[in-house]
């Protein structure tokens, strides 16, 4: 396994032992009004990365859990590779040497972003956070940020399935209580529709891209192609079908022994759109179709989701 990934798996199993140890009742803490798995994250961390000083060429991908950030991530790791001039895939193409952070910027211990000022650019980070908890110098610098979204019917189902396979996060008896959770603001990293309203105020700015998890899903080359551009990283039409190869759904959960170790068949589970319809029933579809129109609907990014198209047909 690749140093890097390893240094991954190995904070991931890391993390999973340590909730294995916690009482139900203790693995989510709240932070700012927000919960949060505390395996997984910490009030120091979250101390700690008020003063994190962003670089102007960081590359930042946001997105809610379960909305696709694994599979966004690989796409911008072998993009970022590509522009070093390395092929994605062999081993040193992934900064073997120097990737040694777990790339979900709020998770870690308090003295990692000292250690990510030593990291040479361009660095990249992932995130589950809202806009107003980021490091200011994030917004300051004008950091391009790749923001990920994906129709709430199936983060709520993905949501669902991976609360029950993952020891940092509680599990659920049915998916009834799970759904209630969900609606009520009991998720980990909060409400799903509150983040969405909190980023689709920043929607607008230049820095910031809005993909959906449908439209890589749909068109993966011309997804990858807009991401490319955005970052300003020239590709072949050869590194473009490489990309577009390794970031197949199939690919990486052939690959996710590697990559991810023992958590990879919990993150790669179906990759499809619509596999709430196997989970939602009439009361759980009222629910969420009301709370979409009331909170998100007229916005830029409720009309990105194409709500009628994805979570209603
Ligand atoms: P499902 O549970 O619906 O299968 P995250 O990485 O943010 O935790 O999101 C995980 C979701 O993204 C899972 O959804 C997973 O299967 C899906 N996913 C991961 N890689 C994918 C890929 N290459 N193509 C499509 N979906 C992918």
């Amino acid at each position: 396994m690749e140093k890097s990934r390893k240094t991954f798996v190995d904070a991931i199993d890391k993390m999973i032992a340590a909730a294995s140890s916690m009482h139900p009742d203790e693995l989510l803490f709240s932070y700012n009004g927000i919960l949060y798995p505390a395996a997984v994250c910490s009030r120091e961390v979250f101390q700690a990365l008020e003063s994190f000083e962003a670089r102007s060429d960081d590359v930042i991908l946001a997105g809610y859990p379960k909305s696709g950030t694994n599979w966004l991530s690989q796409i911008l790791t072998d993009l970022i590779a590509i522009s070093q001039k390395k092929t994605p895939g062999r081993e040193s193409s992934v900064n073997a040497e120097d990737v040694q952070e777990f790339p979900y910027l709020e998770v870690g211990d308090a003295e990692k972003y000292e250690r990510m000022m030593k990291l040479p650019s361009p660095r990249f980070m992932v995130t589950h956070l809202r806009p107003e908890n980021l490091p200011k110098s994030i917004f300051k610098n004008k950091v391009k940020i790749l923001l990920l979204i994906r129709n709430p019917k199936d983060v709520a189902a993905s949501f669902y399935h991976f609360s029950n396979g993952l020891a940092t996060l509680p599990s659920y008896e049915t998916w009834d209580d799970f759904f209630t959770d969900f609606m009520t603001k009991k998720m980990a990293w909060g409400c799903y529709f509150e983040y969405l309203s909190e980023w689709n105020k920043y929607a607008d700015q230049e820095n910031i891209m809005t993909v959906t998890y449908e439209e890589v899903k749909e068109n993966p080359a011309l997804a990858v192609k807009n991401i490319a551009t955005f970052f300003g990283i020239p590709l072949t039409e050869e590194q473009l079908q490489l990309v577009v190869e390794r970031c197949s759904f199939q690919s990486m959960k052939k690959n996710s022994e590697k990559t991810h170790g023992t958590f990879g068949n919990i993150i790669f589970r179906k990759g499809c759109v619509s596999d709430w319809k196997n989970l939602f029933l009439e009361d759980h579809n009222q629910k969420m179709d009301k709370a979409f129109e009331e909170h998100i609907a007229g916005t830029k990014l409720g009309k990105k989701l194409k709500y009628d198209l994805y979570c209603k047909a």
